[in-house]
């Protein structure tokens, strides 16, 4: 086991693979898809017992709208259940402490998601214990650029000059606003690649990869990214 003091604050969790588990299985993609929301629950939860305060699961991408209708709805509806399940289960989720907070564009999603999305975030707001981050229609520049436009609105209003503009300004309009970086970053399925997550936050980010596909992730899994982590020397380019 990792050494409880050197947990990471904040984990990211690229959720891959799902795809790829279906078909070596001669399923459907989009039954890939369910497999990885059970273990995105069992994650989410092992993630809370341990005391992680923030974990930032990546669910669906601003690039993911490429894939096939057929998948893209099978994910939505995949939501919809994990949102009413989440509903059922308040009371569970109330005494782990479980704060629930979604990032990307909802304004692109169908709308009684993005309502049942916002009931959710109000209904969990002043849980403390486990800040719990699903990235939808979530991208990293998309959110950058987000940030870059209320800024120059400030600009143009007035508010504040050009050159009061430095790295909190920019953080100020992240979706994680007042959350710490991304201590570590897990990314399974073989790939080793960031695909448009959590650029700015992961700038001294750790990485851990596994060949592991995400419907096969366990907990003994994530305990030997945190065990990895727990090992690295962080050093934040000073000596
Ligand atoms: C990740 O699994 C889930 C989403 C991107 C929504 P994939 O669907 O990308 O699985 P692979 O990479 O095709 O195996
Ligand atoms: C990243 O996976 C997005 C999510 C896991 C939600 P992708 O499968 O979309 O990434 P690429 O296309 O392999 O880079
Ligand atoms: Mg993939």
């Amino acid at each position: 086991m990792a050494d409880i003091n050197k947990l990471p604050v904040h984990v990211g969790i690229i959720m891959d693979g799902n795809g790829r588990w279906a078909r070596l299985r001669g399923k459907e993609r989009s039954e890939g898809h369910r497999q990885g929301a059970e273990v995105f629950r069992e994650i989410c939860t092992y993630a809370a017992d341990l005391g992680i305060k923030y974990v930032t699961f990546y669910a669906f991408s601003t690039e993911n709208w490429k894939r096939p209708q057929l998948e893209v709805s099978a994910i939505m509806n995949i939501f919809r259940t994990f949102l009413r399940e989440a509903e059922e289960r308040q009371q569970e989720n109330e005494e782990r402490g479980l704060r629930f907070r979604f990032i990307g564009d909802m304004s692109k999603i169908p709308g009684d998601i993005a309502e049942r999305v916002k009931a959710l975030e109000e209904r969990t707001s002043d849980k403390t214990r486990t800040t719990v981050n699903l990235a939808v229609n979530y991208g990293g520049r998309a959110e950058i650029v987000k940030s870059v436009r209320r800024i120059a609105g400030m600009v143009k209003n007035g508010e504040i000059e050009p050159s009061d503009v430095d790295e909190k300004t920019i953080e100020e309009g992240l979706y994680t606003a007042g959350q710490p970086d991304a201590d570590l970053i897990i990314r399974p399925s073989g790939e080793q690649r960031l695909s448009n997550f959590l650029l700015w936050q992961s700038a001294y980010a750790e990485f851990w990869y596994s060949d592991v596909l995400w419907p096969d992730f366990t907990k003994s899994d994530f305990d030997k990214a945190l065990y990895a982590y727990s090992k690295r020397s962080r050093r934040f380019g000073a000596v």
